[in-house]
């Protein structure tokens, strides 16, 4: 599979910008890196891992990121300012082979009343800022933010401008969600006749899903001669969300007679897994009906479909559950499991194991393991996810007692918690054990953080599942979340508001030290 195949179209998957940038809480460098090797995994081409000028701590998770990826090539977001490329550049400058992505709108709107500049200027900034990003390296992308909104004349002159000036791909986005399929592909196609260096670049297209359209506008403009989409996980991104990757992967592959060869590199058996993995260390719920990922998007309940799946699947079924890495989870593990069986699961869902820490994973295999009897695939992985690093972490659940009952009981607690290298002991009553434990945590953390939201799921099947609780925290005007999970559900809470105020504490030292600097 060559880069210059004509019929290969190229994943640009910006999850960990435009949809991390659409979340309630940030995420911390340690789950981007997660979900960045995922994605790799998943055979994404380029992986957007932030926007470095926008602040330390994305800074620092571009570099961490850039470093980890062996095949997929990582990119930085900057507007079409010298800062923000130089700073692409400090994030990924030692990294395999990187891109840089550079900006500008070119929109009446949003040259005239958020830029406040004539549209020559706009040509101008632009060009400046390719010609820039291109002293640092051949991988230059370029997108004329609000494409979709924008004058022809003034699309055709700003994308020949950009590749004259050295960009290698050229981004057509739809910012707002504002176009229909065939008005789309007509600016592809417009852009194709009209501009006369049109062949030098590669013809990326970013839709957003305002009005429902991302994916059918992005495959349209596969018919007009773009080669590139940007899209992100379950469709996660700003308001109504960007084009998903699932959708347009397996929409490619299941007609790819249609499309008349074109192919991606996305390996179909792990788009479950990645959207579970975004889901989760996201947050984000994937509705029951969601195309290709949904929960039920392969059930069938109307007894006339079910007749008819159960005489031939295909007549209500266009592709398998496990064609996209649905699958039974039917790999189990006991105490009596050793670090071979552990490694070979998890190599078995798709993680290498230069990405965790094996010694770290199976002394906590083993103490979920006493408590829980057998353990599926999918514990592990949560193991995986809910890890956070004892010794780094700031606060770490010690020890924790409830007395609980009916309404002649006052719910008490007593909770141990290590703080930084001390270990601090509270006790208290609250309206109920949780709260109870709450007001200890909160009091032996010193962080006094309103709780905006609970929930508690169980993560696996039937009796055998796990309690994972996830809440959100607001802290100085600023949400974060945590997440906890464990067999027992009030040991669950603790673990996430522990999390929670792990990430807040973790902020106020970023925070601290970008005051001092
Ligand atoms: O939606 C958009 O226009 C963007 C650009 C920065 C590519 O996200
Ligand atoms: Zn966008």
């Amino acid at each position: 599979m060559s880069g210059n195949d004509k019929n290969r179209v190229i994943i640009f998957d910006t999850t960990l910008r435009d949809g991390e940038q659409a979340l309630q809480a940030s995420l911390s460098a340690r789950q981007k890196l997660q979900i960045a090797l995922m994605l790799e995994n998943l055979g994404v081409d380029v992986i957007e891992a932030g926007f470095p000028v926008s602040s330390p701590g994305d800074m620092a998770s571009v570099r961490e990121i850039g470093l980890a990826l062996k095949h997929a090539i990582p990119c930085g977001l900057s507007r079409a300012v010298d800062k923000d490329i130089d700073a692409v550049y400090e994030a990924l400058k030692d990294s395999h082979h990187y891109r840089i992505h550079t900006f500008i709108a070119t929109s009446a709107i949003h040259v005239q009343d958020k830029l406040k500049k004539d549209f020559s200027d706009v040509v101008q900034m632009a060009v400046r800022a390719v010609k820039r990003a291109r002293n640092y390296t051949d991988d230059v992308e370029f997108s004329c933010e609000d494409a979709g909104r924008t004058p022809i004349d003034h699309l055709c002159r700003m994308v020949e401008a950009a590749i004259d000036a050295g960009a290698g791909t050229v981004n057509i986005p739809d910012t707002v969600g504002y176009t229909l399929p065939q008005e789309f592909g007509g600016i592809i196609k417009t852009l194709f006749d009209r501009v006369p260096n049109i062949d030098k670049a590669v013809i990326s297209v970013h839709c957003h899903n305002d009005l429902g359209m991302a994916t059918a506008n992005s495959l349209t403009a596969l018919e007009y001669g773009a080669r590139q989409i940007e899209c992100t996980v379950n469709g996660l991104g700003e308001r109504a969300g960007n084009c998903s990757l699932e959708e347009v992967a397996m929409a490619i592959k299941t007609r790819s007679k249609y499309f008349e060869g074109l192919y991606t590199n996305i390996v179909a058996t792990n788009i479950a897994r990645a959207s579970q993995v975004v889901s989760g260390i996201c947050n984000e719920p994937v509705p029951s009906h969601k195309a290709i990922v949904g929960s039920n998007a392969f059930s069938h309940s109307s007894g006339i479909h079910q007749d008819g799946v159960l005489k031939n699947r295909e007549t209500y079924e266009i592709i398998t559950p496990e064609s996209v890495g649905f699958k039974d989870n039917n790999m189990h593990m006991t105490a009596r499991s050793g670090r071979h069986m552990i490694k070979a699961c998890l190599k078995n869902l798709g993680y290498q194991d230069d990405t965790y820490d094996l010694d770290s994973i199976y002394q906590r295999f083993l103490k979920l393991a006493d408590k829980k009897g057998q353990v599926f695939d999918y514990d592990l992985e949560a193991l995986l996810f809910f890890s956070e690093d004892d010794d780094e972490a700031q606060f770490g659940l010690l020890g924790l007692n409830v007395v609980a009952g009916d309404k002649n009981i006052i719910p008490t607690a007593s909770v141990k918690l290590r703080v930084g290298k001390r270990t601090r002991i509270d006790a208290g009553t609250g309206n109920g054990p949780i709260d109870a434990v709450y007001n200890c945590i909160t009091r032996l953390t010193r962080i006094d953080a309103s709780l905006t939201s609970f929930n508690i799921n169980a993560k696996g099947e039937g009796m055998n599942a796990q309690g994972q609780v996830d809440v959100d925290v607001l802290y100085e005007g600023r949400q974060y979340h945590g997440k906890g999970l464990s067999t027992d559900v009030i040991e669950a809470a603790a673990l996430a508001l522990i999390n929670a105020y792990n990430s807040v504490y973790r902020a106020k030292i970023i925070h601290t030290k970008e005051n001092k600097e």
